[in-house]
């Protein structure tokens, strides 16, 4: 196949993502307008607000990666866009962006799998991982394990049984009052803190599986912060514990998933990817059991429209078929495995 310019746009969530990707070339440049500002006020994200604020970013977005990548619309090849999972009004912005775009453009439109873009994204990465290979993916919405033979051959091997990790740090981080995104706040606040004050459970951590449950370390903080209100420093020792906690877990099934494939290779994609925390715990434990663990660039770890881009020129070279002009949909809710 000739190298092909793809236009990536990620607007599932807070994030509007806009990248172009050369097939030969790779990564030209990326965009991310983040809404953190607009959803502050509300300590989390307010559906509607994301959906008209993607609408004011995307086209300026794109005027800037084409002057970044110092090229013309008239080069983009094809056009890739997150259709799912995420907030529906969100999506459909990007959606119907993207396709309107390709009409006019007469290129493909590409649907993606946000997850699958997480996943790929370390492929993005100077020193990339090779295929086969586990993924820990752990966003906003999602926490799983994987393994990943190739571009599409995505095996679930275990998952959130109710919060995703990054729910639950937003969520722990809530009732603390801490700031919204909680994630980073709570990270930070943990840095500060001393682990072994208040003590918190390691949920499935001997579950004999690689499910995971979250809901219950943010249920036993609450019932800290209920039994006694916290003050600053008995706050950032709760979010040391509650950190460590995750991390201990997240670890503990990373190497399990390793060991039952026989792979040695971990890749780590979504959000919570960018703890730091999480990352010394996983380099530790990979470096202990002979594995290598890779990351996507920090700032393709949150949601960019790189990974959009790069997941559709994937789909592309393996021949997945793009949508029928003029005809396409969302799908707020969609499991990787159906994609
Ligand atoms: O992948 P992502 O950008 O969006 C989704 O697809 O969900 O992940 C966002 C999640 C949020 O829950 C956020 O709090 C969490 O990732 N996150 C972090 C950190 N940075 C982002 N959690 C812990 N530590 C961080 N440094
Ligand atoms: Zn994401």
């Amino acid at each position: 196949m000739a190298d092909m310019l793809v236009l990536g746009i990620e607007s599932s969530c807070d994030e509007t993502g806009l990248a172009l990707y050369d097939t030969g070339r790779g990564l030209l440049a990326h965009a991310v307008h983040s809404q953190v500002d607009l959803h502050e006020a509300y300590g989390g994200v307010v559906p509607e607000l994301a959906s008209r604020d993607h609408i004011r970013r995307i086209v300026p977005l794109l005027r800037k990666v084409l002057a970044v990548a110092g090229t013309s619309l008239e080069t983009v090849g094809a056009i890739a866009y997150t259709a799912g999972p995420g907030l529906a009004g969100a999506l459909l912005v990007g959606a119907g962006f993207a396709e309107s775009l390709a009409l006019a453009l007469k290129v493909p439109a590409l649907p993606v799998h946000h997850l699958e873009g997480h996943l790929l994204s370390p492929l993005l990465s100077a020193d990339p991982p090779r295929f086969p290979f586990v993924a820990l993916l752990v966003s906003g919405g999602h926490t799983q394990l994987m393994r990943v033979a190739g571009v599409g051959q995505y095996e679930l091997l275990g998952e959130t049984l109710d919060d995703a990790a990054g729910e639950a740090f937003d969520k722990t981080a809530k009732l603390l009052g801490l700031g919204y995104p909680g994630g980073p706040q709570l990270a930070r606040l943990a840095e500060t803190g001393q682990t072994g004050r208040f003590p918190l459970p390691r949920p499935m951590l001997h579950s004999g599986d690689l499910n995971f449950s979250f809901s219950g370390l943010k249920t036993a903080v609450l019932t800290q912060v209920r039994n006694r209100p916290p003050d600053d420093s008995d706050k950032a020792d709760l979010c040391a514990e509650f950190q460590a906690a995750i991390v201990e877990v997240l670890s503990a099934k990373a190497l399990a998933a390793l060991k039952a494939t026989g792979l040695k290779q971990l890749v780590v994609a979504g959000g919570v990817g960018a703890n730091e925390a999480l990352r010394a715990g996983l380099d530790a434990g990979t470096q202990a059991a002979g594995a290598r663990v890779f990351y996507p660039e920090l700032e393709l770890c949150t949601d960019n429209g790189a990974m959009i881009a790069f997941a559709g020129a994937q789909r592309l070279t393996f021949g997945s078929a793009a949508n029928q002009a003029g005809s396409f949909s969302v799908r707020p809710r969609w499991a990787l495995g159906e994609a």
